[in-house]
């Protein structure tokens, strides 16, 4: 059955389009943290972030089919639901930030992110870590540095190496100014090139890049810098947004950064296609007056229900405040068993977003992307869905739905330990 399948899904969607493990996986349904395959096989799901609130939450597949079953229309009508939601999605944001606009997806979020600061700032020039991934539109494939993409950068874009306190020898002052003179001569570069500065875009996760642990001060003074060129900040909060991290609803305040653009996506609407871009009544005159932006399917009614349903969730259930606690427990459980493989490196991330890095010996001196692959399979093998990233495919993904309770967290860690012996 999922043989035939994957022949039809060549046949159809061609053969690039990527499939997680050797052996894909056909899920047919799922709830909460769980997912059953074709052959009625159970597996934790450990791995997906959109699903935010769980798979299939009643709340939103009510509040979808009862919106859907109304009224769903776009935004040129006026429509109680989508006004209401963009009040409760604005009131998580400081009220500087008091606009919003609907897209379909991160990557339309970014772009059109993008569009504003070019008009508002009048420059073109980019800083994007060097290995980063911020979406699939054409301008964004020009500043693509962590996933392959036939487009080459854009000359306006200047990548720089977001530091990683557990992959140096430096110490972290010394790491922290070497970070800010290469910051300080993409910036130079970019005014040599004519291009200026326009603005800097972040995921204050760096999950493509591995979930650095920055030095103290970086993000802060990378934005100083930016702010006094005249650029402007973008927190990509598709990754670390609405409470991922625990402690704060939006990543980038978790990593003490101002944005003067969010832009959202992912866990937005628990998989509805639902992004958006957040930013100041200031920013929006600049561009609103020279731009007719409409977007057909983003903010329609129904998407809105879901969006909102997925707040009301988040808050309802507590779930933030939950991710720190449970975050917490997993984070001293792995570190306990980084002590037994000396294989692994130190434990990243934040909230109920973990990693660690794999190594091809017990001196930690060269990463194992193959072996991390093996312990993804073996996550698989043993019913639970984890992934990896990072320049060297050579860290864990470790990125729950919210609802994961500690139950789910020690079925995850008992799997862990079987797949890290096994390998
Ligand atoms: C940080 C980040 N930004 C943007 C995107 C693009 O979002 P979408 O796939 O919804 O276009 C992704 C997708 O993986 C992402 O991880």
């Amino acid at each position: 059955m999922t043989a035939s399948l994957l022949q039809r899904r060549f046949a159809t969607l061609g053969p690039y389009s990527p499939l997680f493990y050797d052996e894909p996986l056909e899920f047919v349904s799922a709830a909460g943290v769980c997912l059953t395959d074709s052959r009625g096989e159970q597996y934790l799901d450990a791995y997906n972030n959109v699903p935010q609130v769980g798979h299939c939450h009643p709340r939103i597949v009510a509040a979808i089919a009862e919106q859907a079953g109304r009224l769903n229309t776009h935004t040129r009508y006026l429509n109680n639901r989508v006004v209401d939601y963009a009040e409760q999605l604005l009131s998580t944001f400081p009220s500087r930030l008091d606009k919003v606009l609907f897209t379909n997806s991160g990557s339309e979020a970014n772009d059109l992110a993008f569009r504003m600061v070019r008009q508002a700032t009048g420059a073109s020039g980019v800083l994007v870590s060097d290995f980063s991934y911020h979406g699939h539109t054409s301008y964004l494939a020009g500043l693509t540095t962590g996933l392959r993409t036939g487009e080459r950068l854009a000359p306006e874009v200047r990548p720089i190496r977001i530091p990683d306190l557990d992959r140096t020898t430096l110490s972290e002052s010394e790491l922290l100014s070497q970070s800010l003179e290469e910051v300080d001569a993409a910036i130079d570069s970019l005014n040599a090139g004519g291009f200026g500065v326009a603005g800097f875009l972040f995921d204050s996760l760096f999950s493509t890049e591995g979930l650095n642990s920055l030095p103290n001060g970086y993000i802060s003074a990378v934005i100083d810098r930016v702010h006094a060129a005249g650029g402007l900040i973008v927190a990509d909060e598709v990754q670390s947004g609405f409470g991922r991290t625990g402690t704060h609803f939006w990543g980038h305040q978790r990593v003490g950064a101002q944005a003067d653009f969010v832009t959202l996506g992912k866990p937005m609407a628990n998989g509805h296609p639902v992004g958006g871009v957040v930013t100041s009544s200031h920013m929006l005159d600049q561009f609103g007056p020279v731009n007719n932006y409409f977007n057909t399917f983003a903010g329609t009614p129904v998407s809105a229900a879901a969006g909102s349903t997925v707040l009301s969730i988040l808050q309802d259930e507590q779930l933030p405040e939950k991710a720190v606690l449970l975050g917490a427990e997993i984070k001293e459980a792995l570190e306990l068993l980084g002590e037994e493989y000396s294989f692994i490196g130190p434990i990243k991330g934040a909230g109920l977003f973990f990693g660690f890095e794999i190594f091809a010996d017990d001196s930690r001196q060269t990463p194992s992307p193959e072996r991390t692959k093996r312990i993804v399979e073996a996550m698989k093998s043993n019913k639970v869905l984890i992934s990896r990233i990072g320049r060297d495919d050579s860290v864990l993904k470790i990125r729950p739905p919210l609802v994961f309770k500690s139950k789910h967290a020690d079925q995850l860690l008992e799997s862990l330990r079987l797949s890290l012996k096994e390998v």
